[in-house]
């Protein structure tokens, strides 16, 4: 029994080591970037100091960080208000900035070191892709500022399918209907193929949707409304036949 009493606090403390010291901080040389292999984490290397006073003008919050990480984190059932998975909320940048981010040093924030180990977003939902994972390395490199007198361009004359409705998918949307998440985050609608999401714009849903009309369900879910700007371009790419162009 004494055996037993100085045995178990000693393995306890063998847990704590070994779990403390493969903590998804701990930094690792050699860490190339993988978000193919989820099971694998790899964690980013330390920081270093920043040797650019430059400040980096071509990422901005409002417009390519936030929008981001509300759909591919801030949903329900992971980290929304209502959800809040470990205290991490992803829907606003006061939320955003509670826990995960260390302004300057992207490699120390979790936030970041989640998504680039392949741990975050949670399969089904995509992992943030190469030029995603540059943009809130960036911005985490900047300061990680409320930034939101961004340089918009968005031009409601040009509505091409590969210029402006799939990017636009691809940043708001894919995140719960891609042909891997829609069944289990976007009620089996699926808008990452040009096939799938003709069928949307051709059965009214996808313009109804977005204008939040009346009768329609208000997509993105639980995000911001897309802009004006952006709707017109859904728009008037639908009144030309939604052609892959
Ligand atoms: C956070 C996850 C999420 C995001 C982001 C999201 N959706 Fe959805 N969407 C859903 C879910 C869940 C449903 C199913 C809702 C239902 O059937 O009640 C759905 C349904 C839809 C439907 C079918 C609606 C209907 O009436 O049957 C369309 C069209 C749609 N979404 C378009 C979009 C577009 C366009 C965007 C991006 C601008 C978007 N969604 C972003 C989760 C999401």
């Amino acid at each position: 029994m004494k055996k037993f009493a100085i045995a178990v606090p000693i393995f306890g403390l063998v847990i704590c080591f070994y779990a403390c010291s493969h903590s998804p901080f701990t930094p690792a040389t050699n860490a190339t970037h993988d978000t193919t292999n989820a099971t694998t984490h790899i964690t980013p290397p330390p920081d270093t100091t920043s040797t650019s006073n430059v400040a980096d003008t071509s990422v901005c919050f409002a417009r390519d960080i936030l929008p981001m990480l509300q759909s591919s984190c801030g949903i329900s059932g992971c980290h929304d208000a209502a959800s809040a998975k470990k205290g991490y909320v992803y829907t606003s940048y006061n939320t955003i900035m509670a826990y995960g981010i260390v302004a300057y040093k992207p490699n120390s924030s979790a936030t970041y070191a989640y998504c680039y180990s392949g741990k975050m977003p949670k399969s089904p939902i995509p992992k943030l892709d190469s030029t995603q994972m540059s943009l809130l390395k960036r911005w985490i490199a900047n300061g990680a500022h409320n930034d939101s007198n961004c340089a918009v361009s968005c031009d409601t004359s040009k509505y091409t399918y590969s210029n402006a409705i799939a990017p636009m998918m691809k940043s708001y949307c894919t995140s719960c209907h891609s042909t891997a998440s829609a069944a289990s985050a976007g009620g089996n609608i699926i808008l990452d193929t040009y096939a799938a999401i003709l069928v949307q714009a051709q059965n009214g849903k996808l313009l109804g949707d977005v204008q939040h009309a009346s009768g329609f369900n208000y997509m993105p879910l639980g995000g911001t409304k897309l802009s004006d700007c952006k709707i017109t371009q859904i728009s008037k790419w639908i009144a030309a036949g939604a052609p892959n162009n």
